[in-house]
């Protein structure tokens, strides 16, 4: 059995242990997560571990990024099975701070993410959500400093939200985006997916198979507006409240009339009882 991964819970004893890597001129790659892990968490650990000597995966539920009406407080917390998937992955440290550790009393800074932050998906639904984003990626990557981070296109904003924030503070990481990991019924990976009773369940992966059909029936040429009125719709019937379903341009978020203002991706956040789930795929 693999041995289990140090955990540092100080930014000392996570300071020791990367400091001894690099001495050694060891490459070090970093998983920023919150934990509750999954398969989607553990292919972004795999690819990592492809990519350089040393993984790092941090596991913090980062009250920034809630809403005082959100899941913070019900946010699934299970350190011990994370710890003994993430040995399983070979993950050399896990770095698990608290919140008293990355909030010091008197923390007064922020972060106002704009551009790939500010094009009406996530941020029109949860205005907070990037700004808390952006202050604990800023945070994580500062604290580690690795060589590569590794976020998924599951979160597809906030990979473009990262990738501009790591540009913009000449933060010496490379960005490493990984593609979504999915259930054998198609429905995205995701810790909040364990939040749906079973018939939620059964009607989730409509998600994904409208998402699959609207992108086949634009790449066919078909109007994009009316393939995605449609496509709302069908979701509805299933059993969700559509919050949106967009057609945006790949590389920028920006609004798309046509197919010939791609690359295209399709994107959908939807909620189905109290659950809100978020899919995305390239036309
Ligand atoms: P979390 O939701 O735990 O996700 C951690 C990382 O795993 C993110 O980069 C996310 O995109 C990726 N991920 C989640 N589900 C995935 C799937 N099905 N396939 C591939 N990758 C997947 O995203 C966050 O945490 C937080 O916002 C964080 C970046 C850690 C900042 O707090």
């Amino acid at each position: 059995m693999a041995s289990r991964p140090r955990v540092a819970h100080t930014l000392s004893a996570l300071h020791r242990a990367l400091a001894r890597w690099r001495d050694a001129g060891e490459s070090i790659a970093l998983v920023p997560t919150m934990g509750a892990l999954h398969e989607g968490h553990l292919s972004l650990v795999r690819l990592a571990r492809r990519r350089t000597r040393r993984v790092v995966v941090s596991i913090f539920v980062n009250p920034a990024q809630f809403a005082p009406n959100e899941d913070f407080a019900s946010y699934p917390r299970t350190l011990d099975t994370d710890a003994k998937a993430l040995a399983e992955a070979g993950v050399d440290l896990i770095w698990a701070p608290s919140v008293e550790t990355m909030y010091a009393p008197g923390f007064a800074t922020r972060i106002v993410p704009e551009g790939p932050a500010k094009v009406g998906l996530e941020d029109a639904f949860r205005p907070h959500f990037f700004g808390g984003v952006a202050i604990v990626v800023g945070k994580l990557l500062i604290q580690c400093l690795p060589n590569i981070a590794m976020f998924g296109e599951k979160d597809f904003q906030q990979l473009m939200v990262v990738t501009r924030l790591a540009a913009d503070l000449d933060l010496p990481v490379k960005i490493v985006g990984a593609p979504i990991m999915r259930e054998a019924d198609g429905l995205a990976m995701s810790s909040r997916n364990a939040y749906l009773s079973a018939q939620e369940r059964a009607a989730a992966p409509t998600l994904y198979r409208m998402l699959k059909q609207c992108a086949a029936a634009i790449a066919r040429g078909d109007r994009i507006a009316r393939v995605l009125d449609e496509g709302g719709a069908e979701i509805e019937q299933a059993g969700f409240q559509v919050d949106y379903l967009e057609a945006r341009n790949a590389l920028t978020l920006g609004k798309v009339e046509n197919a010939a203002d791609g690359p295209l991706r399709l994107l959908v956040a939807a909620k189905i009882g109290r659950t809100r789930l978020i899919d995305n795929v390239a036309v």
